[in-house]
């Protein structure tokens, strides 16, 4: 659909919400809001521009003063509530992130479960924040380091779990008491609205969190080069991510990245083979593969490649298509018209690279579906690890085989990919889990479990050309979001100097 199409209907008009006023954007331009299984457009939002972000930093910034003054239990106290009212509105929050982007109803309400779990995790921060305290090396001189918020965070984040990654990033970084401007995906405006009107009302003043809506070029890029914002935190493509590195390394921010995954399941020959199956199914397919966790490799030892591959070619294809609102549904829509083309394009990549085509590899159209953006499960048999299908993240329901003689060999296949974010092995020996757990070069590791299923108390990110070494969610999350402060407290009424007196 265009803009002007858009512009045409009669839909509501989404404006960013900046120091707790709806503000339309000064481009003039308006960015469809479209159901991905409906093909309806559901809203048109009116684009942020360098404007409406600059406006949004001066209220951050303003409130930031009385923000990070508030006692950090008690900012923990507004967390609190709002982890309970996200509660209450589980139900709407996953219908409407149901019908904004796709993900099928039972996934959604379990994304807004992480982000209540999220919030009251951090909540708790606010009676911890711990730093330390360690000895001076001069008498009477007593030293500790605290936490100190940044100052305006920048957050830019993802359609696909538009509530649980956002909740990542704003509950750490409000914890530790800074303010906010947040570009949620340019596909999910109205679930982050929804959001952030929740955050005030569970008491969050006017300002702390501020939304500007609008895609990247537009609405991100300013926000990335604006100077009165010190972090930028990210989730979303390779390409964007290292568009916002090097913006922001030009002006000496701090830029946290979670980039893509090409996460790998390997299955070894004492497997659990049932529980293989159900855990690749899962992890490949759902929310249609459109997660950064998604495996979309599967590495499986020789003497079982069969067995597994005449089980999955099975099932797969059973999985139910359609709407992500209709509770029987298994597999949603692909979020857009052009990541289904993407999808699609990989599809014909793997074949030119000769790999054998098991299942899937179009899109699906029965019924209601063909108005949407729907693609059946595809699987990919005879891959080699350094095909372009076996090496590049496609986002989407799509897994390759890859067959391999040993252990050893599944790491090394396992590792060998421009992405550390999540692996999985599923064995029932040990020696091996053990191995695995420990040669696995990604940031998580699952023993007989699929790729994806984090939870909020540990720590979420991954290696290589995943990030940039930071992690999300845990405790590890507020290093992201505050400086260190050393504090040095002399009480011996003389000069001391440390390296001289001492
Ligand atoms: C993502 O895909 O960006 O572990 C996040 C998982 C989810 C989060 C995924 N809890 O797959």
């Amino acid at each position: 659909m265009t803009t002007q199409q858009a512009n045409a209907q009669e839909v509501p008009l989404l404006k960013s919400y900046i120091g707790g006023q709806w503000v339309a954007g000064s481009t003039g331009e308006l960015y469809p809001d479209i159901n991905p299984a409906t093909g309806e457009l559901l809203a048109n939002t009116s684009v942020a521009g360098a404007a409406e972000v600059d406006q949004a930093v001066q209220k951050a910034q303003d409130a930031f003063r009385q923000w990070r003054a508030l006692p950090a239990p008690r900012r923990g106290e507004i967390l609190f509530r709002a982890a309970q009212l996200i509660r209450e509105r589980k139900e709407a929050l996953a219908q409407l992130m149901s019908r904004e982007m796709g993900k099928v109803l039972f996934e959604a309400r379990g994304e807004v479960q992480e982000a209540i779990d999220e919030f009251f995790y951090m909540a708790g921060e606010g009676r911890r924040l711990f730093g330390f305290t360690t000895p001076s090396e001069m008498p009477d001189k007593f030293a500790c380091c605290v936490r100190d918020p940044v100052g305006v965070v920048g957050l830019i984040t993802p359609w696909n779990f538009p509530v649980a990654v956002p909740s990542w990033k704003l509950s750490p970084a409000l914890i530790a008491g800074n303010t906010i401007v947040w570009k949620p995906a340019e596909d999910t405006p109205m679930v982050a609205l929804e959001f952030a009107r929740l955050l005030e009302e569970a008491g969050l003043p006017p300002g702390v969190v501020n939304v500007v809506l609008g895609p990247g070029p537009a609405t991100g890029a300013p926000l990335v080069e604006h100077p009165g914002v010190r972090v930028i935190a990210f989730t979303g493509s390779t390409a964007t991510g290292t568009f916002i590195a090097t913006e922001g390394a030009r002006r000496g921010k701090r830029v946290l990245l979670e980039m893509g995954g090409k996460n790998a399941i390997t299955v070894m020959d004492d497997a659990d083979l049932d529980l293989a199956v159900e855990g690749i199914l899962w992890s490949a397919f759902g929310t249609s593969g459109q997660r950064c966790t998604a495996a979309s490799r599967l590495i499986v030892h020789r003497k079982v490649v069969d067995e597994l591959t005449e089980r999955l070619v099975a099932e797969a294809p059973r999985l139910r298509i359609g709407n992500p609102l209709d509770e029987g549904t298994q597999i949603g829509p692909i979020v857009n018209q052009k990541q289904l083309e993407r999808v699609h394009r990989y599809t014909g990549i793997g074949m030119e690279e000769g790999a054998r085509l098991l299942c899937g590899g179009e899109t699906y159209t029965e019924g209601d579906c063909a108005k949407g953006f729907f693609y059946r499960p595809t699987l990919f048999a005879d891959v080699r690890p350094d095909m372009r299908i076996a090496q590049e993240e496609i986002f989407g329901p799509t897994a390759v085989m890859i067959s391999v003689d040993s252990l050893e060999e599944a790491i090394a296949v396992n590792n060998d990919t421009p992405y550390g974010l999540s692996s999985s092995i599923y064995t029932r020996d040990i020696n091996r889990a053990m191995r695995a757990a420990r040669d696995l070069t990604t940031g998580i590791v699952y023993i007989n479990h699929g790729t994806t299923g984090a939870e909020v108390h540990l720590p979420f990110g991954g290696t290589r050309g995943t990030g940039n070494g930071h992690r999300e969610a845990a405790v590890q999350a507020l290093d992201a979001f505050t400086e260190w402060k050393a504090i040095y407290v002399d009480y011996s009424g003389r000069l001391q100097r440390a390296q001289i007196d001492t």
